[in-house]
């Protein structure tokens, strides 16, 4: 046994590369140096493998919207040729996918087959990219997630370094969703690799719905528990007053029951992993 970790670098890669690791399992990592928007390249990436969980996108939600052709390539094309080498090579592969392909105007937690209908060029190209990954492989797993943050660039390090730099924070208060710790999410999806679970599109988020300030709320007080303590005073705005390129949905809230019977686990809620994020170097 063993895996291929595209993306193996970024934020969400570096967890599931700890998570392989804890678990024993023998793997190998790949980032730009194998570019999974060029087939060749893809087809040149001569190391055995027999699961792949695929961690490579291109992530900026708000440069997509002026480089959706380039986002189209890693998010759709790149998901393609990972489902690609997976038959290839009969290996079972798990592409990681996002809140961001619904549009966001719902009442209830988004269950796997409620309709999507993305509001950015991001989720756009993460739709296709999901659509494209099982045509090609319809024996594989999608695994769709929210507002993650882990060992890189993510909200509450910037909340971090805000509460630290401004005298003022102002943190939209009318987005609803479920941040995911990467390290939940990594064990989520190699313990879906490693099941028997029926293929097709699963959610995973940790429980409990907060805003983005609710959200900067919990970092701030877990910071002053810690002993660490911003003078700065947060302000809780509307979506209008912080215009952004992208579109971003107002309620993204994964229903993630599939994936907890499936696994036969319970995702916490994302208070618990604050500890985790926190002894972060
Ligand atoms: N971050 C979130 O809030 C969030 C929310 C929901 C879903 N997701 C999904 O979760 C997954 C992981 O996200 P993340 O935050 O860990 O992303 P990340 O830190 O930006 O990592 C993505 C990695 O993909 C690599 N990559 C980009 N283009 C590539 C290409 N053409 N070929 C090979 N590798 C390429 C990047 O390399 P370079 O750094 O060298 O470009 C980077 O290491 C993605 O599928 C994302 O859509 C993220």
């Amino acid at each position: 046994m063993r895996f291929w970790v595209p993306g193996g670098r970024g934020m969400l890669g570096k967890a599931v590369r700890q998570e392989l690791t804890a678990r024993g399992l023998d793997h190998v990592e790949t980032d730009t140096n194998v570019d999974l928007t060029d087939a060749a390249a893809v087809d040149a990436f001569a190391e055995p493998f027999t699961h792949v969980i695929n961690c490579a996108a291109f992530t900026g939600v708000d440069a997509c919207e002026s480089r959706e052709a380039e986002a189209r390539a890693v998010n759709a094309e790149g998901a393609y040729q990972v489902a690609r080498a997976a038959r290839a090579r009969g290996a079972v592969a798990v592409h990681v996918s996002t809140d961001y392909v619904f549009p966001g105007d719902a009442k209830e937690p988004y269950a796997t087959d409620a309709a999507t209908g993305p509001l950015s060029a991001y989720g756009r190209t993460k739709l296709e990219g999901e659509q494209r990954f099982l045509a090609e492989l319809p024996a594989g797993y999608v695994v769709r997630t929210s507002w993650l943050f882990g060992d890189g660039p993510c909200f509450p390090a910037t909340v971090r370094r805000l509460l630290a730099e401004r005298s003022e924070v102002r943190i939209v208060d009318d987005q609803t969703g479920r941040p995911t710790w990467a390290g939940d999410l990594a064990s989520a999806l190699v313990s879906l690799a490693l099941s028997s679970a029926a293929p097709g599109i699963y959610h995973c988020a940790n429980a409990e719905p907060v805003t983005w300030y609710g959200f900067a709320q919990a970092i701030r007080e877990a910071d002053a528990a810690r002993g660490r303590h911003y003078d700065a005073t947060l302000r809780p705005i509307t979506t209008d007053q912080y215009p952004t390129p992208a579109r971003r949905p107002a309620w993204s809230v994964l229903d993630t029951t599939k994936l907890e019977h499936a696994l036969g686990i319970t995702l916490r809620p994302w208070r618990e992993t604050l500890a985790d994020y926190m002894a972060l170097k």
